[in-house]
């Protein structure tokens, strides 16, 4: 008779990964401290953590990929959280339940002001929610926004280090082309409504900063959960005057 072995049965309102980790990120209580970095890319993981100590893979599944380390003797991970609100959301509700309680967005955007342009670093106080994942939590009305000591930790930072940098009002969006005014031809034939033309001026109107795929959704999501959110986005793109620079923020 082949040996029957027992499992813990799963369930479906928290579903477990073949390693007993959480089912996405792969990672087990203890993985991971309270602070978490959250890039966009999986590769940049490694390339924030090339300054830390006792850097460890944890887990790589799909668009999710965990190091941690130490930095000057605190514990920190960087988890990447794959492009958009809804790999974002899931994120951000595994590393909750294992304990995680301040996380910083890691990412990159695109300025629609004169003001920030290629390479600065843009810090979003709050967010316009059209991320389309965040509605799914809480009504459209209730605010996206960061914690205040995130922010201020973030300008210390960036003082410290000398970068160009400025607070921000981030417009978080659920499309990288149309729904950030990019025409699906050059010639500007096929699908073009009129919004998507509007878009960018109507945001300069509104004194909305820059635009990208994420930060709505992890502000409310991880408000909603009791932890402390921030972010911090390179530019690599400028609307404004239609110039592109991705070094990889
Ligand atoms: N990320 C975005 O979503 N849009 C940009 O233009 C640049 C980065």
């Amino acid at each position: 008779m082949p040996e029957i072995t027992h499992r813990a049965p799963n369930c479906a309102t928290a579903p477990k990964a073949g390693n007993e980790g959480v089912y996405h990120l792969q990672l087990k209580p203890g993985d991971v401290p309270g602070y978490v970095l959250l890039p966009g890319a999986p590769e940049r993981t490694t390339v924030i953590a090339k300054n830390w100590d006792d850097v460890r893979e944890i887990a790589s599944y799909r668009e999710y990929k965990t190091v941690s380390g130490t930095y000057e003797g605190v514990k920190l991970a960087a988890t990447s959280t794959g492009i958009g609100g809804p790999s974002s959301e899931i994120c951000i509700h595994e590393l909750r339940t294992l304990g995680a309680h301040t996380c910083i967005r890691v990412g990159t955007t695109g300025s629609i002001v004169p003001e920030f342009d290629l390479n600065d670093l843009i810090i979003p106080v709050a967010c316009v929610r059209k991320d389309g994942t965040s509605v799914t939590y809480v009504e459209p009305e209730f605010p996206a926004f960061a914690d205040t000591r995130v922010v201020m930790a973030l300008m210390r930072a960036c003082e410290k280090l000398g970068f160009r940098y400025g607070l921000g009002l981030s417009y978080t969006t659920g499309s990288f082309y149309i729904g950030q005014g990019r025409p699906l031809n050059e010639d500007g034939s096929g699908y073009w409504p009129s919004f998507a033309e509007k878009l960018i001026p109507d945001l300069q109107q509104a004194r909305v900063t820059n635009i990208e795929m994420e930060t709505a959704a992890q502000y409310v999501v991880g408000y909603l959960h009791g932890m402390r959110m921030g972010a911090v986005l390179s530019v690599i793109a400028n609307r404004a005057l239609n110039r592109w620079g991705d070094d990889g923020g």
